[in-house]
């Protein structure tokens, strides 16, 4: 098949077309810089880049961008009004576990694209995965001291795990459903901080404030978990120890 995958040099997207062209498909990675071009935001970049595509992964996204709204909604509407134009066989959107129970502006954004892409005119699937590893050890050591909020439940995955579910659904063919995959453990942030810091030899001192607030207690009752969802099987510390570290 010939795939674009949007945020093709992302966190996830560049395991999405690594293992995409290991499966014999031909990967087109997409972004706003290349190597194929396709800024979200611009008619024409969507158009051109969709032609002559069996399938589309969508996992361009700017989250801290001024533009997250509209990349992620209008962003996402221009891909599947161009991929029904072009007749796209296959949409499949990378959403988030728990957005619909965890308060937070770019969790809006996600939930109103994953009805952009229902609503559409496309086949689709959407896979809402859990955090990801190196997302995770992004959030921890953005500071000079290691936050960790405590009492705040994770189910973090690796990224290549989340790839090969998402080269599985393509090969299902499209669900029009939701799925959901997270990983093999459910972890207190407070222990991912220790066994970074351990791991990493990070000597920045390691916090664990209590934050108040609805988006605080909805992490902490559990809302970014996925139950009864498909589970990869690399663990934190497995990943630390094959990943470099964050320059
Ligand atoms: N990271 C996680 O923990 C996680 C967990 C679950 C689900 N997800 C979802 O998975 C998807 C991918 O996440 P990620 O972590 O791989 O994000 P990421 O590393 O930030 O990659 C997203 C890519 O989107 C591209 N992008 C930004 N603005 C764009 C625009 N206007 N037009 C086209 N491309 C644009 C960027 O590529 P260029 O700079 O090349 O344009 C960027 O590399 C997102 O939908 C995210 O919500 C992420």
């Amino acid at each position: 098949m010939r795939v674009v995958v949007t945020g093709g040099r992302g966190m996830l997207g560049r395991h999405v077309v690594e293992l995409l062209r290991r499966s014999g498909h031909e990967a087109l990675a997409a972004g706003r810089h290349g190597p194929l071009v396709m800024d979200v935001r611009k008619d024409a970049d969507v158009e051109a880049a969709l032609e002559g595509v069996d399938a589309v992964v969508h996992c361009a996204s700017n989250p801290l961008g001024r533009d997250a709204r509209e990349v992620e909604v209008e962003g996402t509407a221009r891909v599947v009004a161009a991929a029904h134009r072009q007749g796209v066989g296959h949409l499949l959107y990378v959403s988030i576990v728990g957005i619909d129970r965890v308060p937070r502006p770019y969790f809006r954004y996600k939930l109103h694209a994953e009805k952009v892409v229902e609503h559409g005119r496309v086949p689709w699937t959407i896979l809402r995965a859990t955090q990801l590893f190196p997302f995770m050890e992004m959030l921890l050591t953005a500071a000079p001291v290691v936050i960790a909020p405590r009492g705040f439940l994770v189910q973090p995955v690796a990224g290549e795990e989340v790839a090969q579910r998402l080269a599985r659904a393509l090969g299902e063919g499209p669900m029009e459903r939701r799925l959901e995959y997270g990983g093999p453990e459910v972890r207190e942030v407070g222990e991912l901080a220790r066994t970074l810091r351990a791991t990493r030899r990070l000597r920045r001192p390691l916090l664990k404030p209590w934050l108040p607030g609805q988006l605080a207690a909805a992490v902490r009752a559990g809302g970014l978990l996925c139950r009864d969802c498909g589970r990869g099987a690399i663990t934190w510390e497995e990943w630390l120890q094959r990943a470099p570290a964050r320059q």
